[in-house]
């Protein structure tokens, strides 16, 4: 079976943009692939080491969630990236030859560095480890030797230096023990924030997994509708409405969605409605994944054995790769 990696940081509870974009991804490929899904926690230090009251907190939440959503332990294998140590000691051999430049030319570092700046000023410089950001992913890549990586559109040039890497070691060490892996974009509905604007925890406009439905059901009639729209029985247009409808093509079905579209544009359902109709909509979208939520809420002892045989299993595989490559490297 073909050999999947792919990472997620551990930045606490996961919202829907995460379900759909990713989770729901995973879901299928689990069944299809012999999988390895990591809560990246190194990668979450490289911008997040002087906050790290959370950390262990996050890591947890994030796991709740996969679990919840149905990622499956007996499927895939699923672990904490720093309870690999493995990964740590090949990113030091992929760090002895990657030129500077490569890693200097990576996009995301441009974005995040500018984004460090308009947070704290000249506080924050690029430190070491987040230059290091793409090698150590390169590194969770390698691990597994693996063949793909799902990802988003926004770390495919991450893979591509991966890609890259993986030559050069070949080359270097004359083998073809690397395989390159290439990237697997998510086939994924993009959903906007609850302001139609791209969707993120830091940006408050996002629904959680975990939010209870009371909240959720609120959240959803803070979603923007038709702007132009001024009394419930004006003509809608579902088109420019720049939330509500684009969830309803989400998570209602083709009959609901046509049934909307009419009501709305004859004036036949005032916004208020159509978002409390929506917010009952995806509260049982989420039902049963929250129920079981809960349940590893009050079991956080099952979630940390997971997530403890987990690396386990990988660090039986991690150790394989490892040694080859220091008997390739001709470490003492
Ligand atoms: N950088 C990825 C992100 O921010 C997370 C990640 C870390 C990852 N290592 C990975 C993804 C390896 C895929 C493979 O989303």
């Amino acid at each position: 079976m073909q050999r999947m990696v792919s990472g997620m940081r551990s930045t606490g509870k996961l919202h829907l943009g995460h379900y759909l974009g990713v989770i729901d991804n995973w879901l299928k490929l689990q069944n299809e692939y012999e999988c390895y899904f990591f809560i990246a926690d190194w990668h979450a230090l490289t911008t997040k080491y002087d906050k790290t009251e959370n950390l262990k907190q996050d890591v947890l939440e994030v796991a709740m969630d996969w679990l919840a959503c149905g990622i499956d332990p007996n499927k895939a294998t699923i672990y904490v990236q720093s309870q690999v140590p493995e990964i740590a000691e090949l990113h030091i051999y992929l760090s002895m030859i990657t030129p500077q430049n490569w890693v200097e030319r990576d996009p995301t570092l441009k974005d995040m560095a500018k984004i460090l700046k308009s947070k704290d000023g000249m506080a924050s410089q690029i430190n070491y480890g987040l230059m290091g950001y793409p090698v150590l992913m390169s590194a969770d890549i390698m691990m597994f030797n693996a063949d793909f990586v799902p990802v988003g559109i926004d770390q495919v040039a991450h893979v591509e230096l991966t890609r890259d890497i993986t030559r050069r070691f070949n080359n270097i060490y004359n083998t073809d023990f690397f395989h390159e892996a290439q990237p697997k974009l998510n086939e994924c509905s993009l959903i906007c924030g609850l302001d139609g604007n791209k969707m993120g925890k830091s940006f408050n406009n996002d629904i959680k997994i975990s939010d209870t439905a009371e909240v959720t059901a609120k959240k959803v009639m803070s979603a923007i509708t038709d702007r132009s729209r001024m009394r419930k029985d004006d003509p809608g247009h579902p088109e420019d409405c720049e939330v509500a409808f684009k969830y309803w093509k989400i998570f209602g079905t083709e009959e609901e969605v046509e049934t909307v579209k009419c009501e709305c544009e004859k004036g036949a359902r005032g916004c208020a409605d159509c978002k409390r109709q929506l917010g009952a909509k995806i509260n049982e979208r989420f039902a049963e994944i929250r129920e079981r939520r809960r349940y590893y809420e009050e079991h956080p002892e099952v979630v940390k054995q997971i997530l403890e045989d987990g690396a386990k299993k990988a660090r039986v595989e991690a150790q394989k790769v490892l040694k080859e490559v220091r008997n390739l490297i001709g470490m003492y």
